[in-house]
């Protein structure tokens, strides 16, 4: 079985009632391996349970649209820092994905021969000013401090999706220190990444994207494109859509 040359990066979006879906979750088992569900089982929180279905039908869907195997076929499983990945051989082990969801919001990315990420996040969310210092580059927090209070927290969320993707993107999650890399956003360019010597990364491998999915979301894309810039194509897509 051959995955098909795409070289664009896809990115879908569903946007998600969670109190209205928890009633119709049943409609997705079919889609799920005995292990994922095993694992829905295990969530205490029905909206945990909502985002996590509707992620892996998302995922199986996507992938599904990239190479010519049936959405149940798809085998996964858990690296040691936490990621999902494909367990398939050949052609379709250079398929790759990654998953991000949020109060209201599940997101995939999915791509043919490079390494994705992507980071959802609510921008309705309580802050404080505290994670900035805490966990941004010394850079990233100047620039906030600096902004007026009404521009702070656009532009927070668009560093920690940006971050978020980039640790999701190399696969480490928190492994990677948070503050050993340096994102600076120069609209209407994509933004641009710097980092740390001890990070041992270069720049010109990394492509970003931003976007605002619903009103009240942010979504930030990494993709390790090694210089041949991708092509990003954005789509949402409704839950009804992912039940065959
Ligand atoms: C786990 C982590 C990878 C993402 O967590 P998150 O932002 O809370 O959650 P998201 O919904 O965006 O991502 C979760 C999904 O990422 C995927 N994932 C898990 N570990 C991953 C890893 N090491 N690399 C890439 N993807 C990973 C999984 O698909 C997971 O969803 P699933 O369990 O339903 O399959 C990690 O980065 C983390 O814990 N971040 C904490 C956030 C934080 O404190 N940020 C500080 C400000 S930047």
């Amino acid at each position: 079985m051959t995955a098909r040359p795409i070289g664009d990066v896809h990115v879908w979006t569903i946007e998600t009632d969670e109190s209205a879906l928890i009633d119709v979750l049943a409609a997705y088992d079919g889609l799920l391996s005995t292990e994922e569900r095993s694992r829905v089982g295990r969530f205490r929180q029905p909206a945990d349970r909502v985002r996590f279905v509707l992620g892996r039908a998302l995922a199986r869907t996507m992938l599904s649209s990239l190479a010519p195997l049936d959405r149940r076929a798809w085998r996964f499983r858990i690296t040691a820092h936490g990621q999902p990945e494909l367990d398939m051989t050949g052609d379709l082990a250079r398929l790759r994905f990654n998953l991000s969801h949020t109060h209201g919001l599940v997101a995939c990315v999915a791509a043919v021969g490079c390494d994705v990420g992507v980071d959802v996040e609510w921008m309705d969310r309580a802050l404080t000013n505290d994670i900035a210092e805490r966990f941004f580059s010394p850079h990233e927090a100047a620039e906030l401090r600096r902004l007026p209070d009404a521009e702070q927290s656009r532009v927070f969320f668009d560093y920690w999706t940006l971050k978020e993707a980039y640790i999701k993107a190399r696969g480490l999650g928190l492994a990677i220190p948070l503050d050993q890399f340096s994102f600076r956003l120069r609209p209407p360019a994509p933004p641009a990444i710097a980092f740390e010597p001890a990070l041992d990364d270069d720049p010109a491998r990394w492509q970003f994207a931003q976007t605002t999915p619903t009103p009240r979301h942010r979504l930030g894309l990494a993709i390790c494109a090694d210089g041949r810039p991708r092509r990003v194509r954005f789509d949402a897509v409704r839950p009804e859509a992912l039940i065959a």
